[in-house]
């Protein structure tokens, strides 16, 4: 029998949207679930939300709303996300529960018995927006390295835990267990933190200055930081310290996070967990960050990718595909939407789901749907290797997964089935069905095929759950039988011939994006003033929209667009822009008007063309009246 395995994701704070960073760490955890079904391994899979603290305060105010009602809300959205994503999560804990807070207040009391946590003033550098103090050698020329803003100089007393006396302890630990942190980039980048003398954590927060937290067992004129909170969440949640979860799953546990969340992780924790009498955790997995089109991903520049919606336009396997498929699990990775359309429609399009529907149009075609009976020497003799592809595939996969190189594990498999269709272009079965004579090679074709589908229908598994299964009753399989099973993938001659099979699909349509840009600018929705609510803008946030008047110098229709018009416009420069007024313009009435451009907006391909502007136009019941200018002017003047 293999050990259990225990596998968290962060808890996330609920003081915004769940976004693509979120849904890329509870998707590769539950990539790793679903590895572990793969294995007959017992999983325990665990996420959650982090609900107490500042910064949940301060974004429950901006939206007129206690915590109370605002964590309830935020909260909702994480937890009825991941099934929309298909992640099977074991357990949802949330800070605010009862049996939580109860763990925390055990915990702390526990430590304050035994003499690690003592009272003292204390005056240091704060940064409201990290809601801790800062060491002077921890800060950008005086600035708190995340926010950029200059820290407070707060002076009062609090509880501190003493961190400091752990530290050789901790350092001993991740020499004895040099996986203990892993990538090993993120190892050392602990172990050099611990090179320099590691000072007390400051656990509390007087109530005077913040309500929102659990209270201290012993001073109720405090609560606990947020961090000695949230991190208990992942004993907590298993019933600790008496729960049958506890006991069984404690010992094999494994934390994904991200890079941000390093230290808090690397160090505290175990310096808690060992203050507390609680063994260390097993590993602690970290990951890079997703950029989105090279910068950060933040509100403010209005680049969140937000996962509902990429699930819906693409599908949640292919979405998880692509997540799993472009991050090399520790290194930052670029997302760009575009990048994803392409490595869908070659991969899962193209490579995968032609294969797909080829194999099994062949055996509607020369079969009549039936799974061919196989004669095993032929079998055999024109198996070419395939057999032996698929079996390396199954291994490599194992092992890349078991490394976490989760981009690996596809890569290999991705190998296999352009081996696969190699094989199909060698083995050329529309010949062999030519003649009567080469029937028999024919079947043993087909099946050898249908084999090494059920192959990759099986690795697929923890990655695209739901095409797997629709693979496998494409090839004839009883969906409520594991097939997924790594034992039944080292094994050939598993599809019983005589099985009838409906009929084909397409797994994956091509995705034509520029189509799908199209629509959003053509459906970009248009609320009536009087129901939108306004937000205010400062005049230097206007003024970033670079407008300016342009003068149309040509006009033409685009064939296959109904609603588009390539312009070319003269603003000091020439810019080709894509219009959606074409019902409403011909391009004879356009040529010599002078309109107004947006003209620092980001250029993007619209069908074919690079459109580097919009053009402002009103539009009422899908009518379209473009702004022109009272009087000629300059072209490329500013408009204020
Ligand atoms: O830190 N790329 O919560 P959080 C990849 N509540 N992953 C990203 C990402 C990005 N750009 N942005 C966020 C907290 N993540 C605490 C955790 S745990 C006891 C308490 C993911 O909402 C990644 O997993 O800020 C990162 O570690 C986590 O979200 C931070 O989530
Ligand atoms: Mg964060």
């Amino acid at each position: 029998m293999t050990e259990p395995l225990y596998i968290t994701t962060p808890i996330y704070y609920v003081n915004a949207r769940p976004h693509l960073g979120h849904a890329y760490t509870t998707i590769v955890a539950d990539v790793i679930s679903r590895f572990a079904d793969m294995k007959k391994q017992d999983c325990f899979f665990l996420t959650g939300t982090d609900e107490h603290g500042d910064k949940i305060v301060r974004a429950a105010k901006k939206e007129n709303m206690t915590p109370r009602e605002y964590v309830e809300k935020i909260s909702s959205l994480f937890k009825n996300l991941w099934p929309e994503l298909s992640i099977e999560n074991s357990c949802f804990i949330r800070t605010t529960d009862q049996s939580h807070i109860k763990v925390v207040e055990e915990v702390l009391q526990k430590i304050y018995d035994s003499g690690d946590i003592y009272f003292a003033e204390y005056e240091g550098q704060y940064c409201f927006g990290c809601e801790r103090f800062y060491a002077e050698r921890e800060l950008l020329n005086g600035k708190c390295p995340d926010h950029g803003s200059e820290p407070e100089i707060i002076k009062e007393s609090n509880y501190f835990f003493k961190m400091s006396k752990y530290q050789q302890w901790l350092i001993d630990h991740i020499k004895q267990n040099p996986e203990f942190i892993r990538p090993e980039r993120y190892k050392n980048e602990v172990l050099s933190f611990l090179k320099e003398p590691l000072e007390d954590l400051c656990i509390s927060r007087p109530k005077s200055r913040l309500k929102w937290g659990i209270t201290l067992p012993f001073d109720e004129d405090y609560v606990t930081y947020v961090w000695f909170d949230a991190l208990l969440n992942y004993v907590s949640a298993l019933g600790y310290p008496d729960g049958a979860l506890y006991k069984k799953y404690w010992p094999h546990a494994q934390h994904i996070v991200a890079k941000d969340i390093l230290k808090p992780h690397g160090i505290y924790w175990p310096t808690i967990l060992k203050s507390a009498g609680i063994p260390p955790y097993k590993h602690l997995n970290v990951h890079g960050f997703w950029n989105v089109d090279h910068g950060k991903m933040s509100k403010s520049i209005g680049n969140v990718v937000e996962p509902l919606q990429m699930k819906n336009i693409y599908g949640t396997d292919a979405f998880r595909f692509f997540l799993i498929r472009d991050m090399v699990f520790g290194l930052d990775s670029d997302y760009s939407e575009q990048a994803m359309v392409q490595r869908l429609n070659t991969d899962l399009a193209n490579d995968l789901g032609n294969l797909f529907s080829r194999v099994i149009a062949m055996v509607h075609k020369y079969f009549k749907g039936i799974v061919p009976r196989v004669d095993l020497v032929l079998e055999q003799e024109m198996e070419l290797g395939l057999k032996k592809d698929a079996f390396n595939a199954v291994s490599c996969f194992e092992s890349s997964m078991e490394n976490f190189s989760f981009h690996k594990a596809m890569i290999a498999l991705w190998e296999f089935i352009s081996k696969m269709n190699k094989y199909v272009d060698v083995t050329a079965p529309w010949v062999l069905a030519k003649q009567k004579s080469t029937r028999k090679q024919l079947e043993a074709v087909i099946y050898n095929l249908l084999e090494g589908l059920r192959i990759v229908s099986g690795l697929i598994y923890p990655v695209m759950p739901d095409t797997s299964k629709n693979m496998q009753k494409h090839l004839g399989l009883n969906p409520e039988t594991s097939f997924f099973n790594l034992d039944l993938l080292r094994s050939w001659d598993v599809i019983t011939p005589g099985t009838q099979l409906p009929k084909g699909i397409t797994l994956f349509p091509r995705i034509d994006f520029e189509k799908i840009q199209m629509e959003r600018i053509e459906n970009s929705p248009s609320v009536p003033v009087q129901n939108k609510k306004l937000t205010e803008i400062t005049l230097e946030e206007f003024f970033k929209v670079d407008l300016r008047a342009a003068t149309v110098m040509k006009a033409e229709i685009i064939p296959r667009a109904k609603k588009l018009l390539k312009l070319e416009v003269d603003m000091g420069e020439i810019r080709t822009i894509v219009a959606g007024i074409a019902k409403d313009y011909t391009p004879e009435e356009l040529v010599g008007k002078q309109v107004v451009v947006v003209a620092n907006l980001k250029p993007v391909k619209i069908m074919g063309i690079l459109s580097s502007g919009m053009v402002l136009a009103a539009s009422e019941n899908g009518v379209y009246s473009i702004t022109t200018l009272d009087k000629n002017v300059t072209p490329g003047t500013p408009l204020r």
